[in-house]
């Protein structure tokens, strides 16, 4: 019997495959057809009739590949090669991630197609954070361009790498908001503001998705982590959130709506709890804000075993109850755990998951794969050859330099040390990261055939004029010093005109799991710093960094200061093209960097407190104030020099009165005092004085990106409506309050021009 209704369903299931209607791009436009999103549905309702709940629970179920070691994550689920195929023919699984190479997914998409009973197509996913084989900066790095157009770019060209490699999904953008820099993850984001992460992370599901989710080089984008994961307690990765719902929803959430907005049709939970409850197992987020509130129509995947965590969290009491509980709470695909293959066919059996809570998260997933085309060409990006014996992609080459000069922040340049003469020019390249390239192409490199990166010693080699010399001495390890290195590299600066100082972190201390409870300079590189500086030759700090630092003593008053973070596969290049100024250095800071440890949390758009220190008197006591240092950044968010400077002359206001309906026009006028070309960030800031939920001192409203030609003035406008200036308010839902503002057009958030308007009721 039950032999019978196997060769039944997989002839129907066959038949319609062949002859189902056809999807909705390519559909003739007949009268009385019937819509072209009916029939896809009417795919998925057919396939939903006939699977079995073990079918509908492998729909359901996300493996890593099987006999090694998901690279970044710990060993856990581990199948072999054998178990993994079965697993394919039966059914019982949905796809599968990280799985490099061409030959062993285009063997396993076979099976599913051609041996499963239903056919249902397998969707491999990735974790394609900063690009795929051509790597680009890490996303923090990237955001310091403040281009979000220049981050869709580089998904786009991630995308075009990683689908040629069978990876339709990925595992990005990360849209987690990070004001701790201890926190090891903040570089895979986009740092401590919303409105800059929102902007981003629009910008990033645009470049991943394309146009059509159904052409072959689109990529399924997934913003992570849901929710609050960057608000971890003591910024230690993994821990607790315990935020309000109001921070929750004024800070941590919108990057994410603005991510489905752009069209994101997956969505990662997040390891972390917020308030007791586990992001995985949480209702009233994964079905309250998403599918209610926002109408997310996509999926929600469980980041890396997070649904058996809830027995570790003390949410559940055994794995079982933990599948449950994930499932309940709208947690749709398991990710590496098993749980849902294992328990969720019980669970229907006994009533405590009903059917059509399974039906409709298996819906969810089909539907998906269906956008993606997998079920008209299963085998797209499988036949092609493997990325390591594709050529190089000159474009994006290209594209990775211009991605990573961007991303350099110059935060100090006394008396123009920098750029440097490329002519007649005796440098001491000094520091760890001085030569070769293990640390410069930041945490989510995992797939064969990517090139090696430039290193620094060989970009700039590549750029030396006539005249000019490098002298690289490695001077001290990451962590502990070196024999001798001290000695060599002060000698090396005796004997320089100037001194390139390539120091700062490994990229094993930024990343997953890499949380610091110290965040500046480790003490062997501090001392070469020091040795270095007292020779009085001039010194340039190159920083490379995947957080925010606190910076003292020689570093800190180095003569110029690079922020160069994780730059990818052109980092030497990138960083020889500000050094000699063939390029203008334009990055801002998109986190705060603070004048010591001790202040982290720290940005900043903080609150006011009953107690701010006052500006002109900083010492007065009993105020909201460390007794051992200031609460200025040490560099500012937003912050940023380059080779010309700029002066903001003025800012008018379309008017002093701006009524709820209204609008409220913002000119600026910005000159460029220099003698190159600049490119300034103008940034536009608010604050409401009283409102009935205290506001922060600053919120960023909107940005421009200018080039302003030597001598030149530009002008540059924003428009502000009531939307902008709306908060969460007492009753936690969006409300915007007339009252007073203040308002900064700035070069960064501790700076500007200030005006003041007021915002009535009509
Ligand atoms: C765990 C990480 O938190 C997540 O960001 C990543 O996508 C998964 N592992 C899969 O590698």
């Amino acid at each position: 019997m039950h032999a019978r209704k196997t060769a039944q369903t997989a002839l129907v299931a066959f038949l319609c495959l062949v002859s189902c209607p056809p999807l909705p791009a390519f559909a003739a436009s007949v009268p009385g057809d019937p819509a072209p999103a009916d029939a896809a549905d009417v795919r998925i309702e057919s396939l939903l009739s006939r699977m079995t709940v073990e079918e509908k629970a492998g729909q359901l179920s996300l493996f890593g590949p099987a006999d090694i070691n998901v690279p970044n994550n710990p060993q856990a689920g581990w199948r072999n090669a054998q178990q993994e195929t079965a697993d394919v023919r039966a059914g019982r699984l949905t796809g599968l991630f990280n799985n490099a190479g061409l030959e062993g997914k285009r063997r396993l998409q076979q099976i599913a197609v051609n041996e499963s009973r239903l056919g249902i197509p397998l969707i491999f996913g990735a974790d394609v954070i900063h690009g795929f084989r051509t790597m680009f900066p890490m996303p923090l790095a990237e955001a310091s361009s403040w281009e979000p157009a220049l981050a869709e770019r580089t998904a786009r060209a991630a995308a075009v790498e990683a689908t040629a490699d069978g990876f339709r999904w990925t595992f990005a953008p990360m849209v987690d908001i990070a004001r701790d820099a201890r926190w090891g993850r903040g570089l895979e984001g986009v740092g401590e503001d919303v409105y800059l992460a929102k902007q981003f992370a629009a910008a990033r599901v645009r470049g991943f998705q394309g146009p059509d989710l159904s052409r072959p080089d689109a990529m399924l984008a997934t913003p992570k982590h849901f929710a609050a994961y960057g608000a971890a307690e003591g910024g230690l990765d993994y821990n607790v959130s315990d935020i309000s719902e109001r921070t929750l929803r004024e800070v941590y959430l919108p990057p994410f709506r603005a991510a489905l907005d752009a069209g994101a049709l997956s969505v990662m939970s997040a390891f972390n709890e917020i308030g007791g409850v586990p992001s995985t197992a949480n209702p009233a987020l994964l079905t309250g804000v998403l599918r209610d509130e926002w109408k997310f129509k996509g999926f929600v995947v469980s980041d890396y075993t997070a649904d058996e965590e809830l027995v570790e969290h003390g949410y559940a009491a055994n794995p079982r109850e933990a599948a449950k509980q994930a499932f309940m709470a709208g947690t749709d695909v398991s990710m590496q755990s098993g749980l849902y293959i294992r328990y969720l066919p019980d669970l229907v059996a006994s009533g405590e998951v009903p059917m059509a809570r399974l039906d409709e998260a298996v819906r969810r997933v089909l539907h998906v794969k269906q956008k993606l085309g997998l079920f008209d060409d299963p085998m797209r990006g499988l036949d092609g050859l493997p990325a390591a014996q594709r050529a190089e992609n000159p474009e994006f080459i290209a594209l990775a330099r211009e991605d990573a000069r961007r991303s350099i922040v110059m935060l100090k340049n006394e008396r123009m040390l920098l750029p440097l003469p490329k002519a007649g020019t005796k440098i001491a390249l000094v520091g760890p990261f001085a030569e070769g390239t293990i640390d410069l192409m930041g945490a989510w490199s995992l797939f064969p055939g990517q090139s090696a990166p430039v290193g620094i010693d060989q970009g700039l080699r590549a750029a030396l004029g006539p005249g000019s010399s490098v002298n690289v001495v490695r001077g001290s390890g990451i962590e502990s010093a070196l024999p001798g290195g001290i000695d060599a590299a002060v000698a090396a600066a005796k004997d320089a005109d100037v001194v390139l100082l390539a120091i700062g972190e490994s990229q094993k201390m930024s990343g997953e799991a890499r949380s610091r409870s110290d965040i500046g300079i480790p003490q062997a590189q501090q001392d070469l710093a020091e040795a270095v500086a007292a020779t009085g030759k001039p010194v340039v700090v190159l920083l490379s960094n995947g957080r925010a630092m606190a910076l003292k003593g020689a570093v800190r008053n180095a003569r110029a200061i690079l922020v160069t973070w994780f730059l990818g596969v052109q980092t030497g290049n990138a960083i020889a093209d500000v050094v000699f100024g063939d390029f203008n250095p334009s990055g801002r800071l998109p986190v705060s960097f603070p004048q010591t440890a001790g202040q982290v949390p720290y940005y900043y758009g903080h609150k006011r407190t009953g107690r701010p220190t006052p500006a002109n008197a900083p010492e007065t006591a009993f105020k909201t104030r460390f007794v051992d240092a200031t609460n200025e950044a040490l560099y500012p968010f937003g912050f940023g020099l380059g080779y010309s400077p700029v002066r903001y002359d003025s800012v008018e206001l379309s008017s002093e009165r701006m009524p709820l309906a209204g609008t409220l026009r913002v000119r600026a006028t910005v000159t460029n005092t220099g003698q190159r070309d600049a490119e300034e960030v103008v940034q536009l800031y608010i604050a409401e004085r009283a409102a009935s939920v205290t506001r922060p001192v600053r919120e960023l409203k909107g940005f421009r990106k200018l080039n302003i030609a030597p001598g030149a003035s530009e002008q540059v406008e924003f428009t502000l409506t009531a939307d902008d200036l709306q908060f969460i308010g007492r009753d936690l839902k969006p409300v915007v309050e007339p009252g007073e503002f203040d308002l900064w057009v700035a070069p960064s958030a501790a700076s500007g021009i200030r005006k003041h308007f007021v915002l009535t009721r009509d």
